[in-house]
């Protein structure tokens, strides 16, 4: 691999980044008959799937039934073996291969994790330029003003020159959430982010995801274990039970009215 090419996708930058239609309330990602296998166990089994931008959709769901195997497929860390995914419009995969817009479109998508991500030995400012100073080539000026700006979004202005040794958890998943904004994303994939932290830090970070959907029209997908900040986070609830999408709706809908028994039982099991 050069240094040049994107880690995620092996790819080489063209400079070409294709412009975002979809608006508010407007499906912005769509995946249909999504599959996926790990040798013979089929982790992924026809999954449709639609997200609008501005809403932000939670999925809950067992241990080990598929849902970081979801994100990364949308997030182009994993191929599907079958399925079509359709992001603002354009078919970007199908027939088992990515299409030609894929890399046009690929730099909208983010993703964060669980364990904070962060270049140890990196700043802030430098976590958050390197990949928008290779992939989307901009000054180191423009970079800064962009990571002031991002920084700025997640209420951590004064930590540009902070190591990630010296931030919280809470402030560290908010550096992660400014470097995915770094790259302008209108899909943020964000994987059990808020598990390792205290209730009231987590709702920051959920404060600063609400933010982001309402001022930027990002669509989010949140896997989260957490009831509670599902029940308050989502717009969308997505219940996913052996590879398979069981209940899509409301989270009122979801935990008041549903009768799905594995939903039922899902939640039950953390009720107290
Ligand atoms: N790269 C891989 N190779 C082989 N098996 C995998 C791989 N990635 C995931 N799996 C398997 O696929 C299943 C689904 O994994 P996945 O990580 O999607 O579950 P999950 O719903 O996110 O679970 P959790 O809530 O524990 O994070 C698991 O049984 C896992 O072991
Ligand atoms: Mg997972």
């Amino acid at each position: 691999m050069t240094d040049e090419q994107n880690p995620r996708t092996g790819q080489t930058p063209t400079g070409t980044v294709r412009t975002i239609t979809a608006s508010i309330g407007q499906v912005l990602v769509s995946a249909r008959g999504l599959q996926k296998s790990f040798g013979d166990r089929q982790i992924l089994k026809n999954v449709d799937f639609d997200m609008k931008a501005g809403d932000i959709t939670v999925i809950i769901g067992k241990s080990g039934s598929g849902k970081s195997t979801l994100l990364r497929a949308l997030a182009g860390l994993t191929d599907p073996d079958d399925g079509r995914i359709i992001f603002d419009g354009e078919v970007v995969f199908e027939d088992e291969e990515r299409t030609e817009v894929w890399e046009e479109l690929d730099s909208h998508v983010g993703m964060i994790f669980q364990s904070y991500t962060l270049w140890p030995h990196m700043d802030v400012l430098a976590n958050l330029t390197l990949a928008p100073l290779k992939k989307l080539g901009l000054s180191k000026e423009e970079a800064l003003e962009r990571a002031k700006r991002s920084l700025a979004e997640v209420g951590m202005s004064d930590h540009l020159r902070s190591k990630p040794s010296q931030l919280s958890g809470g402030e560290r998943q908010r550096v992660a959430i400014a470097r995915a904004l770094m790259m302008e994303p209108k899909l943020l994939l964000c994987d059990e982010i808020t598990s390792a932290l205290d209730p009231p830090v987590a709702a920051e970070v959920l404060g600063v995801l609400q933010r982001l959907k309402e001022t930027d029209g990002i669509a989010i997908a949140l896997v989260t274990h957490d009831m509670a900040f599902a029940a308050r986070a989502a717009d969308r609830l997505v219940f996913f039970h052996e590879g398979e999408i069981a209940v899509n709706t409301t989270p009122d809908d979801a935990f008041n009215r549903n009768d799905n028994p594995d939903l039922k039982k899902f939640v039950d099991a953390v009720r107290f």
